[in-house]
């Protein structure tokens, strides 16, 4: 079936399958390979992206379902020459070990942000609770968030 949905702000067309995610529309089909595809079973938040500016799990979500709807994913914030602020505190706070986690995290954070620009340290846990991250022991992604909260 054919769908076509709003990207980074871009309108994009893909044609999918019934059973396929958004998350493979999106890596697979429109050459958007930032969110990343861990479990692919809603456990580790790597694939987070903004569905009508609400955090999902892009593994978890039918292409067919962001069909007429509007995405963004970790590709439409910043650019590499000019990250947006979120990435930078990441990169500042020495947040990013492998990466694999970062755009899911960052995505999260974004979300976070846009709706309690100063949170709690609870705040933060919470809205970060379902992105895992093996590498960091999660203080420097802490640390991150509330710099970002601080500009
Ligand atoms: S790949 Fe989607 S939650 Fe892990
Ligand atoms: S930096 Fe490696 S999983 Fe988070």
């Amino acid at each position: 079936m054919k769908i076509a949905l709003t990207v980074n702000g871009e309108r994009r067309e893909a044609d999918v399958w019934g059973g396929e995610s958004l998350l493979f529309a999106l890596r697979e089909q429109l050459g958007l390979p930032g969110s990343k595809n861990a479990c692919e079973q809603g456990e580790c938040g790597s694939c987070s992206v903004l569905l009508d500016g609400e955090l999902v799990c892009a593994c978890l979500v039918l292409a067919a379902q962001a069909d007429g709807h509007e995405v963004v994913t970790v590709e439409g914030l910043g650019t590499a020459e000019t990250l947006h602020p979120v990435q930078e505190a990441f990169v500042e706070a020495g947040a990013v070990q492998c990466g694999f986690c970062t755009p899911g995290l960052v995505m999260a954070t974004v979300r976070l942000l846009e709706h309690t620009p100063n949170p709690t340290d609870d705040e933060i846990r919470e809205a970060l609770s379902g992105n895992l991250c093996r590498c960091t022991g999660y203080q420097k992604i802490l640390d991150a968030v509330r710099a970002a909260a601080q500009p």
